[in-house]
This record gives structure tokens, sequence and C-alpha cells, in this order.
């Protein structure tokens, strides 16, 4: 199963195993990873799944599509590596994705 390491903002790492087909953040909410709370369970609709990608997994996960991009844009901490986590399915590619968990999110 691949592997997902989440990075806390002060600087502390939890690594969590994933089911593919899973999302980034259904991983998170099950091990009760602390900073993402997923209020609308991922339907994208309330962005307190954001992440900022790590710089070396960006090209593997891709880019946020239109609707995620438009909720990310109203965030003045948006950076060019966010993502809402609920939108990261999981797969094999994924494994060892490190995702930064935003100090504004907790
Ligand atoms: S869980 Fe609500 S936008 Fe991701």
């Amino acid at each position: 199963m691949p592997k997902i390491t989440f990075i806390q903002h002060d600087g502390e790492e939890i690594a969590h195993e994933a089911e593919n087909g899973l999302s980034v953040m259904n991983i998170a909410v099950d091990n009760l990873v602390s900073g993402i709370d997923a209020d609308c369970g991922g339907e994208c609709n309330c962005a307190t799944c954001h992440v900022y990608v790590d710089e070396k997994w960006i090209e593997a996960v891709g880019q946020p599509h239109d609707a995620e991009e438009a909720i990310m844009s109203l965030n003045p901490d948006r950076k060019p590596t966010s993502r809402l986590c609920c939108q990261i399915k999981i797969k094999d590619e994924l494994d060892g994705l490190v995702v930064h968990l935003p100090e504004f999110q907790f």
C-alpha cells in the first residue's frame, strides 16, 4: 500500500499507509492527523483539508481542477503547491507522497 507522510507546521512527521482509491484526506481523518478537519466530507466545498504538496511530488499529484482552484483562490495563504487533499486520490504512483500541513489550519 502507498505510504503518505504528513508534515505538521512544527516539523513533526506522521506517516500512514493508504489504500488505493481513497483520498489523502480520508487517510488524514481516519488516522486523526491534526490540521485536517474536512468539514464537508470531501465534497470540495469547505477548504479545511488544504495541504502544500512537497515540491518533488507536484508533477505526480497534478494540478487542481477548476472548482478546487476556485475555493483555494479565496485563501491568501494559497501557494503554487496548494491542493485540497480530498481531491488527491491515492494510487501506487503516489507511494512516498509528502504533504505539508499549513499553520493556518490549526
Ligand atoms: S474536505 Fe472539504 S474541501 Fe476537502
